[in-house]
């Protein structure tokens, strides 16, 4: 997996944005708004790479302390180049961070590609303060009929555009296959509450091509 960002780092942000036809600013955005309303102190962000998200919650939230980590070094490099600091290269299984050292922790688009959902989940809430608040915001599947396109798009066309823009098609033949086993909806917010969150709830995006995911550390 490391190695997979490690090949697109370059031209991860411009296939993101082609390939999402720029809507995934928006969930960004939306994002940024939420993490801003819990009004944290400190903020980590998870899986950042190349700093997306980071960045917007920054502009949100400009009082408060934030720590992106990956641990892809080539993304962080992307990361550092727009400014950002305070970048940590960092395992999401093995944070190294004391416990309850955050008010938020947030993760896009990164827990689907860690090598356990519920051991990553674990770490997160072990450096979330009790009452702190998690975000996740991740692909899922829309309903029919919007699901058949949506999986010929998912399947065909898109493993085919970003091949052309990363030359990486293998990245997103995986892509597919993540997003159809990952869970979503009313099955993430089992599998947060299994793991110690509470008030685990989701705002579908796009007909349920995406969703935020919000939860508290119990
Ligand atoms: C699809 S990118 C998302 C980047 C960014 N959050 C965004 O919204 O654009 C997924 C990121 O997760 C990182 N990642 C995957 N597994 C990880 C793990 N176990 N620990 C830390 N980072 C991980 C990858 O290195 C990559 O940068």
């Amino acid at each position: 997996m490391r190695d997979y960002f490690a090949r697109i780092a370059r031209r991860y942000d411009l296939a993101n944005t082609v390939l999402s036809l720029g809507v995934d600013v928006l969930w960004r955005v939306r994002a940024s708004s939420i993490v801003r309303d819990w009004k944290p102190a400190r903020i980590l962000d998870l899986a950042t790479g190349s700093g997306e998200l980071a960045r917007v919650i920054s502009r949100a939230c400009p009082g408060a302390f934030l720590v992106g980590a990956d641990f892809c070094e080539p993304m962080l490099r992307v990361a550092r180049e727009k400014h950002l600091s305070n970048l940590v290269v960092a395992d999401a299984l093995h944070l190294p961070f004391e416990a309850a050292c955050f008010e938020a922790v947030s993760v896009a688009f990164g827990l689907r590609n860690m090598a356990s959902w519920t051991g990553a989940l674990r770490e997160m809430l072990r450096v979330l303060s009790p009452g702190g608040h998690l975000l996740i915001l991740d692909f899922g599947l829309p309903k029919p009929p919007l699901l058949f396109v949506y999986r010929f798009y998912l399947h065909r066309l898109l493993p085919l555009f970003a091949s052309l823009l990363t030359g990486e098609r293998s990245a997103y033949d995986y892509l597919a296959d993540s997003i159809e086993s990952f869970p979503s909806g009313d099955q993430m917010c089992r599998l947060l509450e299994e793991n110690g969150c509470t008030n685990a709830r989701f705002i579908p995006l796009f007909g349920g091509i995406a969703a935020i995911y919000t939860a508290e550390r119990a």
